[in-house]
């Protein structure tokens, strides 16, 4: 069974100057899941926003909120993303000792739980938990910036975790240095969410993120043959 193929602009990428106006412009230009990077200046070195900011882009778009924490822990803020609008939240697996709570608690808030792993994380680390996941998302750079360049010796694991996740419902998501030269590797491989940061959110104006969402969808479908 062939999941559909997704695009989440993550507005890291954005002018956090007019970020509603941001959110409602790549939601009219086609985006499928606004993705949220959450950074903490302590799992990673860099710092975002949190909650507060994720309630007030809220009414920009009914699009779901995919909430990509790189925070240290994740459990005491779980129900303020929550509560703030995100429909799916993500934590790390490297970010704390107790992986399977933490799923836990992301549904027990109504929300879709998702594990997120660096690039150094084997898939293994998800064998375990696979019932209580929704979503995997595979980082393709070290998480903490925008606009690095795409690690090619992640492509193999999302093969290995489509082929651990057989016929589950669980999405396999990449995020960092995706393109319309690297979607297709991607989704040939099994990843059915493509991140794109900084590929979205280029151009002259914002009359490009159409054509940009279009170019990284068109040949993530190329790619997703099987
Ligand atoms: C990195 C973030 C990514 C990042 C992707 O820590 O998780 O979502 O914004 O940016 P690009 O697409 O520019 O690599
Ligand atoms: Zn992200």
């Amino acid at each position: 069974m062939t999941r559909p193929i997704i695009i989440a602009p993550s507005i890291l990428s954005a002018d956090f100057a007019r970020l509603g106006e941001e959110v409602r412009a790549v939601d009219a230009a086609g985006a499928d899941w606004i993705h949220l990077d959450v950074m903490d200046g302590h799992f990673v070195p860099n710092i975002t926003f949190g909650p507060p900011v994720v309630k007030a882009i809220r009414s920009a778009s009914r699009k779901t909120f995919d909430c990509h924490l790189m925070i240290a822990p994740a459990d005491p803020f779980l129900a303020s993303f929550a509560d703030a609008g995100c429909d799916i939240i993500t934590v790390h697996a490297e970010a704390g000792p107790h992986l399977d709570r933490s799923l836990q608690a992301i549904r027990a808030l109504g929300k879709k739980a998702g594990v997120s792993l660096n690039p150094s994380t084997p898939e293994s680390v998800v064998e375990y938990v696979l019932d209580r996941l929704d979503l995997i998302l595979v980082m393709t750079v070290n998480p903490g910036f925008g606009g690095q360049a795409f690690i090619p010796a992640v492509v193999e694991k999302v093969r290995r975790l489509k082929a651990m996740i057989g016929t589950r419902p669980i999405d396999i998501e990449v995020d960092g240095g995706v393109t319309p030269q690297t979607a297709p590797l991607v989704t040939a491989a099994g990843a059915n969410v493509l991140v794109a940061g900084s590929a979205v959110f280029r151009g002259e104006d914002r009359d490009a993120y159409a054509a940009n969402i279009r170019a990284i969808r068109d040949a993530a479908q190329g790619g997703a043959t099987t």
